[in-house]
């Protein structure tokens, strides 16, 4: 890895992925202040076979000076090395970044931008449209009887400053913003329709001092060492790399501070009557997100995902929402949403027989059915861990 550090931005390059990363704020009064940048880039681009990548996710700003620069040695470069593509990355997060770069792939053909938010994860797009709504808002409904209990052993208390990433609609961060009193809140998704649902139900509340910020939670915007509470609920199971999100989590996060996950192993839920049935259907559907590479199971690796990440004093434990933990049509409810998402969305666009969604379907039709019976149990599983960045 090559690195040059300025005040304001950091160059590097990372031979493994043939990748050059810009991140920060570029702005030169004099073409020579970005001299050592530009020698950087050519350098590394010498070195490089088949594809090289310009990740400019996190460059937040950029004058029409360093601009013409940067275009100027990419055109220059895509010119003089045409068995080279050159993929530019950009981000959504960042407004301006992809039409001012896609520019470029209009005038040389071995350049390509990529905006990476819509490519980057397979199973994005399935969990950023407002049918989701629904089934979190349910969700957080019956996880948070058990969640305000466990919070404190993990640290949470009053007047911390606390960033809940993958925010959904940000019920959970309303419910700590009332609960726990923070010195800060900050809530971040990379859903526009759930922010948008977060900051009306805020406003509806009468609920101030809540940030919700539009971000990209493996690249974020916000900056190192500043949380003392951080929490990434639900979310790291939907990622096809984790660990990059979990990186970023402990980033963020203030030494001595720790930050909270919780995950799930659909393949646990349960429900009696007809428990093999319900047993067959989830064990389907952790093999159907696995499709869209999203790990539904990881609830019980989580702890080595945080220990792997260089996190002490791991803190581990689990619960069940049952239908008896208040009212069982709530669970219920919960089960309807997850089979609309997976028989009705996810099971389609894979392309399943409809024998299969057939079989697919009755298995969630059996935990509904499990937890109204006035003699049945349901049950989902959830795994909550939190771990403390070292001081
Ligand atoms: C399963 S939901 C969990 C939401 C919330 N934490 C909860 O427990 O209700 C996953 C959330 O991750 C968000 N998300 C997906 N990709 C993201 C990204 N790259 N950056 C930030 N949020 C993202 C989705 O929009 C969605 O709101």
């Amino acid at each position: 890895m090559s690195e040059i550090a300025q005040n304001t931005y950091k160059v590097s390059f990372d031979e493994n992925n043939q990748e050059f990363s810009i991140i920060g704020s570029m702005r030169p009064q004099y073409a020579e202040e970005l001299d050592t940048c530009l020698r950087l880039m050519e350098s590394s681009v010498a070195k490089v076979k088949g594809t090289v990548y310009v990740n400019v996710k996190r460059l937040v700003r950029l004058n029409n000076l360093a601009f013409r620069m940067l275009a100027g040695l990419l055109v220059k470069t895509g010119r003089e090395r045409p068995d080279l593509t050159i993929w530019v990355i950009t981000s959504s997060v960042v407004g301006w970044s992809t039409r001012k770069f896609a520019a470029l792939q209009a005038v040389i053909p071995n350049i390509a931008v990529e905006e990476y938010d819509a490519e980057f994860y397979p199973g994005q797009a399935l969990v950023e449209n407002s049918q989701f709504i629904a089934v979190l808002r349910t969700q957080t409904k019956l996880t948070w009887r058990h969640e305000k209990t466990m919070l404190p052993r993990h640290g949470m208390r009053e007047g911390l400053a606390i960033a809940d990433i993958c925010c959904g609609i940000g019920d959970f961060a309303m419910l700590v913003h009332k609960e726990f009193k923070p010195g800060r809140l900050v809530a971040l998704d990379h859903s526009k329709p759930s922010l948008e649902y977060a900051r009306k139900v805020a406003a509806d509340f009468g609920i101030q001092g809540i940030e919700y910020i539009y971000g990209d939670a493996s690249e974020m915007l916000l900056a190192d060492d500043q949380f003392d509470f951080v929490t990434c609920r639900h979310s790291l199971q939907i990622f096809d790399r984790p660990e990059l999100i979990l990186k970023e989590l402990y980033r963020i996060c203030k030494p001595g501070g720790r930050v909270y996950i919780t995950n799930e192993k659909n393949s646990h839920c349960l429900g009696e009557p007809r428990g093999e049935n319900i047993q067959w259907t989830y064990n389907e559907l952790a093999k159907l997100f696995s499709h869209f590479n999203m790990d539904i199971e990881l609830g019980p690796k989580s702890r080595r995902y945080l220990n792997d990440c260089g996190f002490e004093d791991v803190r581990m434990e689990s619960y069940m929402v049952t239908n008896l933990d208040g009212d069982p049509q709530d669970f219920a409810d919960i089960v309807e949403c997850w089979k609309g998402v997976c028989v009705d969305d996810l099971s389609v666009r894979r392309g399943d027989s409809d024998e299969f969604r057939e079989r697919f379907a009755r298995g969630f039709d059996d935990h509904v059915f499990a937890a109204l019976h006035p003699k049945g149990y349901a049950g989902w599983p959830i795994w909550v861990a939190s771990g403390q960045k070292p001081l």
